[in-house]
């Protein structure tokens, strides 16, 4: 059989079965059967295949027949800027996700423009280290205050709080290891620890930690919510379980069959997880620290009213998605 063939056939029977995605599920199955890219087949749809050899591809279109998501088939998912390795023990990473990341980006490169901007010896503090390098000073985690004299040697009658050159994040619920690695990747100065309350979700995030070499850059904990980590946090971030009762009955079946509850399912309302993060996290961010969390779609306004009637935080802020949905929400710790 040609590859035209062999995608057409596969194309028709998933598109019989009511999947949407029919034709780039088929490219990407054989694409993944054949080791190669997707283009490559796609140039050279006259190739050859023999029906004894197509078995084990066939065995993946009729695994996808039966609803299971392609990433679970082929055992990774393109997140960021990598590939990783995902079973059912962990949530299928989203792209939504990239926008909670970027979210988290934002906040930390703030941070990082702190260290960098300070003139190293044109500034004078109210702790007797004048003159000396800021970066090396910050090291400790401790705040401090200071009167800065500008580069062009403009005062500024400002006072500003300097944050560690270290910015310790703390990613809640990290599954696939997805937000925490991009972070890792992207945060040079960034301290990251990435927890979670099941074994066999940290198990495939370690994996993925040490085929991107940032095993170094992340401590992985085991445990629920706040309770394994110690110390304070400048960001805390979290994608945590927000389906409601009622939602998930009726999620598709491919997400409610085949992805975990416990990385989807959050209790009778859905936003559980979040009135735990918003409340707990106050013990554990530094003064002004960021609380950052993916949402779901409708939920923003409940959330918001939470974090405002903790009186925690302050600056609160929805971002939404690429897509036009409310995706993310954060607050400064006051
Ligand atoms: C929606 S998934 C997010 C996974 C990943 N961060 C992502 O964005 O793709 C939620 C994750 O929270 C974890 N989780 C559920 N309950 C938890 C708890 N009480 N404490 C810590 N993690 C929990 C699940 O195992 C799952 O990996």
């Amino acid at each position: 059989m040609t590859v035209r063939e062999i995608l057409n056939d596969a194309t028709r029977e998933l598109e019989a079965a009511g999947i949407q995605t029919a034709r780039l599920d088929a490219e990407v199955l054989l694409a993944f059967f054949l080791k190669c890219d997707r283009l490559e087949f796609l140039k050279n749809p006259e190739r050859q295949i023999s029906k004894t050899q197509l078995a084990p591809f066939k065995k993946m279109v009729s695994r996808r027949l039966k609803w299971e998501p392609v990433a679970y088939i082929t055992g990774r998912k393109e997140f960021w800027s990598f590939t990783l390795e995902v079973n059912k023990d962990v949530l299928i990473p989203r792209p939504d996700t990239e926008v909670t990341v970027e979210e988290v980006l934002k906040v930390a490169k703030h941070y990082e423009s702190l260290i960098n901007e300070l003139p190293p010896s044109e500034f004078t503090g109210d702790n007797g280290h004048a003159g000396l390098d800021p970066a090396s000073r910050l090291d400790s985690g401790r705040m401090f205050t200071l009167r800065m004299r500008g580069r062009n040697d403009k005062k500024y009658d400002e006072t500003c709080k300097i944050k560690p050159s270290v910015i310790r994040i703390l990613d809640i619920g990290t599954g696939s290891g997805a937000i925490a690695l991009a972070l890792a990747k992207e945060i040079p100065a960034g301290k990251i620890t990435a927890t979670d309350i099941s074994a066999a979700a940290l198990k495939i995030a370690k994996k993925n930690a040490r085929n991107l070499g940032l095993e170094k850059h992340i401590e992985f904990l085991k445990g629920d919510l706040f309770a394994p980590v110690k110390g304070l946090f400048d960001i805390v971030i979290s994608n945590p379980p927000y389906i409601s009762a009622t939602e998930y009955e009726m999620l598709p079946h491919g997400v409610k069959d085949f992805e975990p509850k416990i990385a989807l399912f959050a209790g009778q309302t859905g936003v559980e997880f979040y009135e735990k993060l918003i409340y707990q996290s106050k013990n554990h961010l530094k003064e002004d620290g960021w609380l950052i969390m993916e949402i779901g779609a409708p939920q923003a306004e409940k959330i918001r009213a939470i974090m405002q009637e903790s009186g925690f935080f302050e600056n609160i802020d929805v971002r939404r998605d690429y897509a036009g949905h409310d995706r993310v929400i954060k607050g400064r710790k006051r």
